[in-house]
């Protein structure tokens, strides 16, 4: 393990998820991506149900099992266990992908919510010291999700929402029709985690589609997700957004996709365009720069890159926890975390100093957060 976590403040994870029993059970009972298959070999106790939710993981061969459905997908105990296995003080969980994008506008859909936030909350409620959230919303009614962000603020452990690029119906997040939402997530003083899910692009077999082509999750996850952000930010960005809500404030998962190192081209291209640069305030960089980062980059040169880029105040720790599990053998004994190791040691290895590595592993979300 790296040496960073010797004579460190609080550690705090911030990109860490949990799927309650609740959204399991409804994963369970759907026919259609996403969706939760039964276990390989139904003779063998150890034999775990998969979790296949990615677009398109059903149709390529080396995706189409999905993956295990472990215990730290929706257990508390494993996620204290995991937790303390690597020296993590406070976790703010969060539903993982893809939240209730799938669902219709239904009441039902606005009671699912809700009750998977009360779930998640009585989750905290168990380790209510180490234990903070962010909330989900019914995306397919802004009505139902300003209600909700108003419960949420009623939730002790929440202090925000997570949620992926669909917007409402697949519109995205520069849909005008989402403005008044984030007026009330910025009004309840709550913050957006952002996280991807899609990929680019969706239609599948284009020379450029990143699921499946039988390379496992490799492509979709490294490649596909944080472009996806990327683009989603970016389209954010220059719908004024910041401008029309100029306290919004949002997390970007996955160190902000390519965000950092695209800002200077992102500018660039907008300020060479009259029809867009005239609209905005700013350049897009400076919208950019309010922005959090998560620092689940795994490389000490994007963690350089994006505390170059933001106030490295502005950027967080986190394992995206219980995905990336150790690779290799399930049933060998409890070993630390490739996955959180990398994140670590890109840390370590940063030419950052230690006040900002501090920083970055836990001070700075405990004070955005107030944890
Ligand atoms: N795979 C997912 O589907 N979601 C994550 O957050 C990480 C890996
Ligand atoms: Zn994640």
């Amino acid at each position: 393990p790296s040496t960073i976590l010797k004579d460190t403040g609080r550690v705090v994870d911030i990109h860490t998820h949990v799927y309650v029993p609740s959204y399991l059970q409804l994963l369970r009972e759907r026919l259609q991506v996403p969706r939760i298959l039964p276990p390989l070999d139904p003779d063998d106790e150890a034999s775990l149900e998969r979790l296949v939710i990615l677009p398109g993981e059903d149709n390529d061969v080396t995706t189409a099992n999905g993956r295990p459905v472990t215990n730290g997908f929706s257990d508390v105990g494993e996620k204290l266990r995991f937790m303390d296995q690597h020296g993590i003080d406070i976790s703010v969980i969060s539903l993982a992908n893809p939240w209730l994008d799938f669902l219709p506008d239904t009441e039902a859909t606005y009671t699912t919510a809700r009750n998977i936030n009360c779930e998640i909350q009585l989750m905290c409620d168990q380790s209510p010291e180490r234990l903070y959230s962010f909330g989900v919303l019914p995306l397919v009614n802004i009505q139902a999700s300003i209600k909700e962000v108003e419960n949420i603020s009623r939730l002790g452990s929440m202090r925000g929402v997570i949620m992926g690029t669909h917007g409402c119906e697949g519109r995205g997040l520069d849909d005008p029709a989402l403005v008044p939402l984030f007026q009330a997530i910025a009004d309840n003083n709550q913050i957006i985690f952002l996280h991807p899910h899609y990929g680019i692009p969706i239609n599948s077999g284009s020379a450029l589609d990143t699921s499946g082509n039988e390379k496992g999750h490799a492509l979709q996850l490294a490649l596909g997700f944080p472009m996806e952000t990327t683009i989603a930010v970016t389209r954010l960005v220059l719908s004024g957004i910041f401008d029309k809500v100029p306290h919004l404030k949002l997390m970007l998962a996955h160190s902000g996709g390519t965000l950092p190192f695209l800002a200077g081209r992102i500018d660039s291209c907008v300020a060479h365009d009259g029809t867009i640069a005239d609209s905005l305030q700013h350049p897009p960089s400076w919208y950019l720069k309010k922005m959090y980062y998560d620092a689940v980059i795994y490389h000490d040169v994007g963690i350089l890159a994006t505390a170059r880029f933001v106030d490295p105040k502005h950027i967080m720790f986190g394992t995206d926890h219980p995905f990336f599990p150790p690779p290799g053998d399930d049933t060998a004994k409890p070993k630390r975390w490739l996955s959180v190791d990398s994140n670590l040691e890109a840390l370590d290895h940063a030419a950052l100093d230690h006040e900002t590595k501090r920083g970055i592993l836990g001070e700075n979300a405990c004070r955005l957060l107030n944890l």
